[in-house]
């Protein structure tokens, strides 16, 4: 089990590149099933999701290979529709490979799915799409076993713009003969990418980024080379790191629109923030000053994955700030950890209120989410003393070696591995 150890109270100064998007590779990922050629991902970052997905990959008969960070997918020998319960609960993703196993075999057996402990996280809305297109689901436990032989293009209204059941219903319709259309769909930059590459294989999706996407089912889809787009939530944990420690900071290879509304945030708090082209540039020399209000939204409004993040910021903020987390019900579990660093936090349902202190105090904690621990190492590079923060794991699903990243920036955090 992995620590990390962080002497906090350095300023953060360098240039950053981003990593590849872990929520636009994980659909790409899914959707390598759809084609019996192989898909080369380029600059796949090396994190536990990953890894995760391409053993769920590998269950079902695909051959998966690196070559330095190009991950090989090749779907030719896949014979089975059935995904491993112990896999299945690994992560989250493995619930939009319905979607593509059901495109591919015409059947699926999945569990339900795991994932950051963030809320009940249900498929309800996965289901009642997949129905729509003709797939007969029979839940047995915590297993669905998914019938898709009388699959057809269909009308798919979403109740929420939830970003899985949209890249679900995307994966299931690429070879559904006519046109399948989702409404209320989510407007994420993952779902324009997962357009993009379906369109390279040679499918036929348009309106991915507004509400409505459209998908005309091909008959055919060849294998490519692509590379995911770059991660705008790690990009926007640098920049929040930089205004947390102070310093000045430069993140390259990103989109700078994706997090267009943290970008605003930042510029609230008082930081120097611009961005040009594929870089943005941060620096925070003064204590940073409290948000008012701040609301997660889907997309393009303030992302979920950066609340967390935001919230450390908001800690050691000048003034009060309150945060509401609409998207996910618990949210709010690191915390518990932040106030054992000093941190003066109420918590009301999905409301934080946010009383600002000077600085924290490193202290003993422990990450129970990836974007929960994230937020944890933000305080920790921040507090006065030393910080051992325990449940790295969670924190490599999403960040490849995050450590190394402060490192090269000026922290002081180390990893300390201690044997099981
Ligand atoms: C994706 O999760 C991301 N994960 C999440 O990132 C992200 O927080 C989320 O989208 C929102 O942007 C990946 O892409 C792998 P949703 P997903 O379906 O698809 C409810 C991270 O930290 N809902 O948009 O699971 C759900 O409970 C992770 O990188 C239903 O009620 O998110 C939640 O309250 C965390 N029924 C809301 O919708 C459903 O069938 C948003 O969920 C599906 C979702």
């Amino acid at each position: 089990m992995d620590s990390y150890l962080i002497r906090g109270g350095k300023r953060l100064y360098g240039t950053v590149t981003a990593q590849a998007s872990k929520n636009a590779t994980l659909p790409l990922l899914a959707a390598s099933v759809l084609t019996e050629e192989p898909v080369g991902l380029r600059h796949v970052p090396d994190i536990a999701d990953v890894r995760n997905m391409t053993r769920i990959l590998q269950g079902l008969g695909c051959k998966v290979s690196w070559q330095g960070d190009t991950l090989t997918v090749d779907s030719a020998c896949a014979d089975t529709c059935r995904v491993p319960r112990e896999l299945s609960k690994e992560l989250r993703s493995s619930v939009f490979l319905l979607g593509s196993i059901l495109s591919r075999f015409g059947c699926a057996k999945v569990s339900y799915p795991g994932g950051c402990d963030i809320g009940l996280r249900p498929i309800d809305l996965h289901i009642k799409g997949l129905k729509a297109l003709g797939v007969i689901i029979r839940e047995e436990g915590d297993a669905l076993h998914c019938d898709g032989s009388n699959m057809h293009c269909g009308d798919v209204m979403l109740d929420f713009p939830s970003v899985g059941a949209t890249e679900n219903i995307m994966l299931a319709a690429c070879k559904l003969r006519g046109e399948t259309v989702v409404r209320n769909a989510a407007k994420e930059p993952e779902i324009v990418d997962l357009q993009n590459f379906i369109n390279a294989l040679g499918g036929r999706v348009s309106g991915a980024g507004t509400d409505t996407v459209r998908i005309e089912g091909v008959k055919h889809l060849h294998g490519i080379s692509y590379s995911p787009l770059p991660d705008r939530i790690a990009v926007g944990t640098y920049l929040l790191a930089c205004a947390v420690c102070g310093g000045k900071m430069c993140v390259e290879g990103c989109i700078p629109e994706h997090i267009y509304a943290l970008l605003i945030k930042l510029r609230e708090s008082a930081c120097k923030i611009e961005w040009k082209n594929d870089k943005i540039y941060i620096e925070q020399n003064a204590r940073p000053q409290s948000v008012h209000i701040t609301e997660t939204a889907p997309y393009p409004g303030f992302p979920t994955d950066l609340q967390s993040q935001f919230l450390t910021l908001a800690s050691v903020s000048e003034g009060t700030g309150i945060i509401v987390e609409n998207i996910f019900e618990t949210r709010y579990k690191h915390v518990a950890e932040l106030i054992k660093m000093g941190a003066n936090i109420r918590i009301k349902d999905r409301i934080a209120i946010v009383r600002g202190v000077k600085e924290l105090h490193g202290a003993m904690v422990e990450a129970h989410d990836l974007r929960g621990g994230a937020a944890l190492v933000l305080a920790g590079l921040n507090a006065r003393g030393v910080t051992a923060l325990h449940g790295v794991r969670h924190i490599d699903r999403g960040y490849e070696r995050l450590e190394e990243v402060f490192q090269s920036l000026g922290a002081d955090i180390s990893r300390k591995t201690v044997k099981e």
